[in-house]
This record gives C-alpha cells, sequence and structure tokens, in this order.
C-alpha cells in the first residue's frame, strides 16, 4: 500500500468503513499525497486530455461565447470572469486570445480562477502571465457586478457518494480494506431518501454534495449579480442510475480502490439535479446539448478552416485530427455536455440552437 493508502487504511481500522466520498476527496484531494498535489494529470505524457489540450480552437470559441454574453449584458465596464478548475491555464488563456476581438471585454474583466492546488495555481501564474487575477480556494463572494463563469471537466472531479439498492432499501457503499486492499462494503442501515425511486436489486445511485452545493452558489452568484455560467462535463442528461465511478491512469482504465492518489477518480456529471437545483432558484437553463453540437453552432469549422489556411500539410492533419477528437460522436463530441445557466439576459446564450 501506498503513503495515502496507509493513512486511509488506518483510519478505517480505527473508525471503521469510509464513505467514497471520503475515499475519493483524499484520493484526489490530499494536501501531500491526493491525485492533483503531485501528479501531472494533463497531455499525452498525462493520464488523460481535456478539451482545452486538445485544440486551441475549443478556449478560443469559449472566450467568444464570453464576449457574446458580455454584449448581451450591455457590455458592463466591470464584470467577473470566473474560471471553476483551471487546470494548466489552458482553457483562460486561449479564452482571452479569442476575446481579442472585443478590447473593452478584455479591459472589463476582473479574472478569477477557482483552484485548490497550490501545483496547478503555479502553473496557471505562468501560462497566464501579464494578466491581473485573482485566486481562490473556492467560489469567492463578489460584488455587484455582473458574473460570465466556465468550468470544464470541473464537475466530475468533485467526490461522491453512492448507494445501492437491496431488498426495496438503499445502502451507502463504504469502503473498507482487505489484509491488502481497499474494497467495497455496504453499510449496515439503509438510507432513505424522499425523491428516489426504488431501484432494482444492485443499481447504484450517485449524489455529489459538493456539485449540488457549487450550483446552488452559481445560481444565487447569478440572480444577485446577472450574468451567465458554462458547465461543460461528461454525463447524461437524465440518468440518475449507474455506477460511474473510475479511474484513468495513462490513458486507460486502473481499479479506482487501487493506490489512491496515483490515478484521476471522476464520476460522470448529474445534469438533470443541476438543471433542478437552478431552474428552482429562477435561473433559465440551456441545455444539456452535446460538445459536438455546441462547438458547430459556435462556429468550430469556421475557425478550423481559418487556421488550416495558414497551416503546411503536417499542421493540417493535426487541426483535423483536433476537430474529430472535440466534436465527433465516437469520441468526446456526444459524451461530453453543456449546460448554459443565466439570469436576465435579453436573449438566450450562443451554442444552444433554438
Ligand atoms: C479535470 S481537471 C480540469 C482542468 C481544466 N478545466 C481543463 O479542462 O483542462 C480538474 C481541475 O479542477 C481542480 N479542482 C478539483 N477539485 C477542486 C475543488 N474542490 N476546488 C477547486 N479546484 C478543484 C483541479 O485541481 C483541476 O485544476
Amino acid at each position: 500500500m501506498n503513503e495515502l493508502g496507509k493513512i486511509l487504511a488506518a483510519e478505517i481500522e480505527k473508525n471503521g468503513p469510509i464513505s467514497l466520498y471520503k475515499f475519493m476527496k483524499a484520493s484526489l484531494g490530499h494536501p501531500e499525497y491526493g491525485y492533483y498535489s503531485r501528479q501531472e494529470p494533463f497531455g499525452e505524457q498525462g493520464d488523460f486530455i481535456t478539451a482545452p489540450e486538445i485544440s486551441q480552437m475549443f478556449g478560443e470559441l469559449i472566450g467568444l461565447w464570453a464576449v457574446d454574453v458580455w454584449f448581451k449584458l450591455g457590455s458592463p465596464s466591470k464584470f467577473h470572469l470566473i474560471e471553476l478548475g483551471p487546470g494548466n491555464g489552458t482553457l483562460m488563456t486561449d479564452a482571452l486570445r479569442g476575446a481579442r476581438v472585443a478590447p473593452e471585454f478584455l479591459a472589463a474583466a476582473q479574472i478569477h480562477l477557482v483552484e485548490n492546488s497550490p501545483r496547478l495555481k503555479a502553473k496557471q501564474a505562468t501560462a497566464l502571465v501579464g494578466y491581473d487575477i485573482s485566486w481562490h480556494d473556492a467560489l469567492p463572494d463578489i460584488d455587484g457586478a455582473p458574473v460570465i463563469l466556465i468550468a470544464n471537466e470541473f464537475f466530475d472531479a468533485l467526490p461522491i457518494h453512492q448507494y445501492c439498492y437491496r431488498e426495496s432499501e438503499w445502502y451507502e457503499r463504504l469502503v473498507t480494506t482487505t489484509e491488502s486492499e481497499f474494497v467495497f462494503t455496504l453499510a449496515p442501515e439503509p438510507t432513505s431518501f424522499d425523491q428516489i425511486p426504488a431501484g432494482a436489486d444492485d443499481d447504484i445511485f450517485e449524489t455529489c454534495p459538493d456539485g449540488e452545493e457549487i450550483i446552488s452558489r452559481i445560481s444565487e452568484l447569478l440572480f444577485v449579480n446577472n450574468g451567465a455560467a458554462l458547465i461543460i462535463d461528461y454525463g447524461a442528461s437524465d440518468t440518475l442510475l449507474g455506477d460511474s465511478f473510475q479511474a484513468v491512469k495513462g490513458h486507460g482504465h486502473v481499479d479506482p480502490l487501487n493506490d489512491p492518489g496515483e490515478s484521476d477518480l471522476t464520476a460522470h456529471v448529474k445534469f438533470a439535479t443541476h438543471k433542478n437545483i437552478a431552474s428552482a432558484r429562477d435561473i433559465s437553463v440551456q441545455g444539456p446539448t452535446s460538445q459536438g453540437r455546441f462547438l458547430e453552432r459556435l462556429g468550430i469549422e469556421a475557425r478550423h478552416h481559418m487556421l488550416s489556411q495558414k497551416a503546411n500539410e503536417t499542421q493540417k492533419k493535426k487541426l483535423d485530427a483536433q476537430l474529430r477528437r472535440l466534436t465527433s460522436t465516437s469520441e468526446m463530441g456526444t459524451l461530453f455536455k453543456v449546460m448554459a445557466l443565466s439570469h436576465n439576459m435579453p436573449t438566450a446564450t450562443e451554442g444552444f440552437g433554438s
């Protein structure tokens, strides 16, 4: 067992099995041994690749989406541009380059990055050198200027609880140890839910309390200050049941309970739950739509064409592959979904069709 494994095993030995939430939170965020504190997750050399790391086109189009929101808000002379979980800072760098079409947008933007990994904060500072940026460990309280918020693959990295249906009851799935490894077990007592329907035996139901809390906070910020938020992540549009807990290392799937802190643990985002939370707070919701359709509606093909005109043959092939990877139904185009939340906008945000 690795060092983090020993810490978690000692806790289980002392107090009994722990929730999956606790296991996942420590595996990803432990200040010394957590995945985002020590590993180099992104890119071909890392464990997985995210859309902004695949192509500059992704961040540039999101920058244009944000510029359009800003125009629709009446071109305010000050607004808060917030990104949750900025990774290497690539998306924000590309978005700000895309936004150069509107210098007043750049002058009005107060940039906030919400990041809890000191290692990644340092990378973001290097990528965004020259910009005035505030970093926050959690979504900040901001004053009365509109908000434009972006979150790509942020919510899938938040810890979840899982419940398993057995003999007409939901039992929380807990993590315990055998002599040498972590395994799942079920809580001895069932958990009751108000709104969750009965399942079939062995069905899994997942909740993400931190994600729900953050959607609630974003809704509050939008309601008070006006603006829009764009959430891009993978998950089903409406399914609530299913085991989506997974671990990725070196671009392949591994056992999620093995070697905590050494692989990226994720779970699908429950867009239907997020939609309900935002709607209940009088926030307008667009989507979820597929990432492929969203990028096509924002004009990824035109951007690809422009870049290809200045490219040599090798670069052209690379651009074609990037376009396919971001939009094709067999790659990220369908699995990844995009949802926009907004308040007090005269018209809907771009990318979702009529
Ligand atoms: C999967 S990465 C996505 C990175 C980036 N958005 C991209 O698309 O390349 C998740 C990011 O969220 C950050 N993160 C995860 N949990 C967080 C939390 N609770 N608070 C703040 N940042 C968090 C990670 O450190 C990382 O920067």
